[in-house]
């Protein structure tokens, strides 16, 4: 661990631009970053931080076929609307680049070329898998079968989801193509591989040796697993025509692998930052004083951990990541996030429910990050730490404080007379406050690091509530003049602290308490703070209070729920597996079966069976006896009196004893309840079969 270091580079990693961000990437990688980044800035720090849109990659290229659209068409919308989500959400990259960038091909290019010309890659023809449909080879997402590892029969071609492990597409078991659906043959091609077997002596000497104690645990576990099991050489290049184009000889038709463009995509934002700020980017990168760290979610260790480092390590001039702190996963409401299923909060769409309340779901996502497992993120927390803890704690001290000061001093900070034991203990304690959520972040504790944070808040409550100055304004003018100076030391004290976690809130309450004003010939930052319990001055005149946080209601988080619930149905029906069509027939086939509309005039459940009712029906011609393997969809009582379309000249045959003369035709709905057939009710899906 680099100690006092002189500069931080700090990246998040490149969102995919196959879709919009959602609540997970937020909780996981960029709130923790933004915390990180805006404390250090607080600090006085030299800081860098970037990130991206990685604009290559097989999802991209899937998704374009799906929506029969160019990859670029798909990139630049997202890369759009992903950029505009996170400003709006306050992280504040330096730069937010992206990977088709002519400066990001360029030192890709370079970088790949370097390694090259230094024989740092090894060469090899081999056996890749093919897909002759789509005439294409089939690599990372473009193949799907069974993890050789864990048995996970969904797992891509480059990655298990269900496992995490990495590993090469003619590793699966029985797989399949991704664009056709058929199983591919294998085929030879030249490809370059990266021979991380040569740097695993490296890697155990730098990750277990170096970084056992301060990396996070389960970063450290999944390194060591990844190395005790052995490293093997890795292909760098693919066959495919949407990323860089292999720059060496014999590349023609080959791109660079996305994981190896991507994070030299943080060296390229670098250095497009520099360029546009007149400033250096090779510090960031080369100079052995700055603290290199990549904020990443639980999916990317390895690559930020094993396969990057071995990259940089073979170019030679690049520092190495000083910690990669890494989250697990958050939940939705008790399931996987999913892109495809449509089950996340999204960013945009949260921006246009809850405009201005950014900081709510930077609060609740941090307050339930999940930094050592996965988490959970049900729209019941998000209220409660709204309503419960962001407006009755936070909320309420400031406003009490605010509306004291202008009844009480129209505004003006009082002078203190001589403070009691409990105001030198308040303040004692105040003063504690910013090494103490220093010390959290710096560990990158993030959910502790808030905690303290709502801890300042808790004791002006506190303090106020057992000082009651409303009471002693009626008989003590002095004490009362002590008690509000105390109270908004404390709230000064918050405006700092909440910045790197609640930075809109900290804004409006700067704006409350005019730091503006009171910070002219002195700083109001953080290392002040911890010098002084005091930050503002009496005479200091503050402005009126504006409400930090108002109150979220059950009708907006039933709405939200509704959301989800619908995606759910959606997506079941989407998935109802549709059965292929049987062989042809002829019009006479059909004009043999005689089907009629009928009434069922009684139903009863078939004894000692499950599924068996036995109906009469009413069909037109007659009243006649039907058995049906309805009993587990229906009650008796909910079908009597309802019109159903009847086969009538289907042979009778007796079940369990009983003569059936006929049949009712139905259908399956999505959650797989028989429903009689009337295509236009609710999760009937098309090619659903009537039978
Ligand atoms: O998992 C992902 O979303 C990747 N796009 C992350 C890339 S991080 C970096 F290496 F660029
Ligand atoms: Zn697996």
């Amino acid at each position: 661990m680099i100690e006092d270091p002189k500069r931080y580079t700090i990246t998040a990693a490149l969102p995919y631009t196959n879709g919009p961000v959602h609540i997970g990437h937020l909780a996981g990688v960029y709130v923790p970053a933004d915390i990180y980044a805006r404390f250090q800035r607080l600090q006085g720090k030299d800081v860098l931080f970037v990130c991206g849109s990685d604009e290559h990659g097989v999802p991209i290229t899937l998704k374009a076929k799906k929506e029969g659209v160019s990859p670029q068409n798909i990139v630049d919308k997202y890369h759009t609307m992903i950029k505009e989500s996170f400003e709006k959400f306050g992280i504040t990259f330096d730069n937010y680049s992206r990977t088709s960038a002519k400066i990001h091909h360029e030192t890709a290019s370079e970088f790949f070329q370097k390694l090259y010309d230094d024989g740092k890659f090894v060469e090899e023809i081999t056996e890749q898998l093919f897909d002759e449909e789509a005439q294409q080879f089939l690599a990372d997402r473009f193949v799907v079968g069974t993890c050789p590892k864990c048995g996970y029969e969904e797992s891509y071609g480059d990655q298990c989801e269900n496992c995490g492990t990495s590993h090469n597409a003619t590793d699966l078991i029985n797989p399949k193509s991704a664009i056709s659906g058929s199983t591919p043959i294998t085929k030879k091609t030249k490809h370059w591989f990266l021979p991380l077997d040569q740097y695993e002596p490296w890697l155990k000497e730098w990750i277990i040796k170096g970084h056992k104690k301060d990396w996070k645990t389960n970063v450290y576990g999944q390194c060591k697993s990844w190395i005790d099991d052995g490293l093997r050489p890795r292909a760098v290049t693919r066959d495919l025509d949407w990323g860089i184009p292999v720059p060496v000889e014999g590349g023609e038709g080959k791109v660079l692998y996305v994981w190896f463009d991507a994070p030299i995509g943080y060296i390229s934002a670098t250095k497009e930052w520099a360029n546009e700020n007149n400033k250096e980017w090779e510090p960031y990168w080369k100079d052995k004083h700055s603290k290199l760290l990549h904020f990443i979610g639980k999916d990317n260790i390895v690559f930020h951990c094993i396969i990057f480092p071995s990259m940089l390590k073979a170019e030679g001039s690049y520092i190495l990541p000083d910690n990669v702190p890494a989250n697990e996963f958050l939940n939705l409401e008790g399931n996987k996030i999913s892109t495809s299923k449509n089950w996340a909060v999204w960013l945009h769409e949260y921006l246009v429910d809850f405009p201005d309340q950014q900081d709510v779901l930077r609060y609740t996502l941090t307050a339930n990050a999940p930094e050592t497992k996965d988490n959970d993120f049900t729209w019941a927390d998000f209220q409660a730490r709204n309503n419960s803890e962001l407006v009755a704690i936070f909320g309420n001290f400031i406003n009490r404080v605010a509306v004291l000061t202008h009844k009480y001093y129209e505004g003006v900070i009082p002078s203190p007379s001589t403070f009691s034991e409990v105001d030198e203990k308040t303040l004692d304690e105040l003063k504690t406050y910013p090494n103490v959520i220093a010390s959290s972040i710096e560990r990158y504790r993030f959910r502790e690091a808030q905690m303290e944070l709502m801890n300042v808040a808790r004791l002006g409550n506190k303090y106020l509530a057992d000082e009651e100055p409303w009471k002693t304004i009626k008989t003590d003018e002095e004490r009362t003049k002590t008690v509000m100076y105390v109270a908004l030391q404390i709230a000064a004290a918050l405006a700092v602290l909440s910045e790197p976690f609640l930075p809109h809130t900290s804004e409006k309450l700067k704006r409350i308490l005019n730091f503006k004003e009171a910070s002219s010939g002195q700083e109001l930052s953080w290392g002040k703070a911890s010098e002084t319990s005091t930050l503002l001055k009496e005479e200091h005149r503050i402005e009126k209070s504006e409400l930090l946080f108002s109150r979220i209601e059950d009708a907006q988080m039933q709405q939200q729920r509704d959301k989800l619930e619908a995606s759910k149905k959606e997506n079941e029906a989407n998935n109802a597996s549709v059965e292929p069509q049987k062989d042809m027939i002829q019009f006479d086939d059909f004009t043999k079966l005689d089907m009629r509309v009928g009434t069922i005039l009684e139903a009863e459940k078939m004894p000692k069976t499950k599924k068996l009712m036995v109906l009469k029906v009413d069909t037109g011609l007659d009243e006649r006896t039907i058995v049906s393997g309805i009993a587990e969809s229906f009650s008796p009582e909910e079908i009597v009196g309802k019109k159903v379309t009847v086969l009538v000249n289907l042979a009778p045959r007796a079940l369990r004893g009983v003569e059936s003369q006929g049949m009712i035709l139905m259908t399956e709905n999505a959650e797989g309840k028989l429903v009689f057939v009337n295509p236009d009710e609710e999760g009937i899906v098309n090619g659903s079969t009537i039978n």
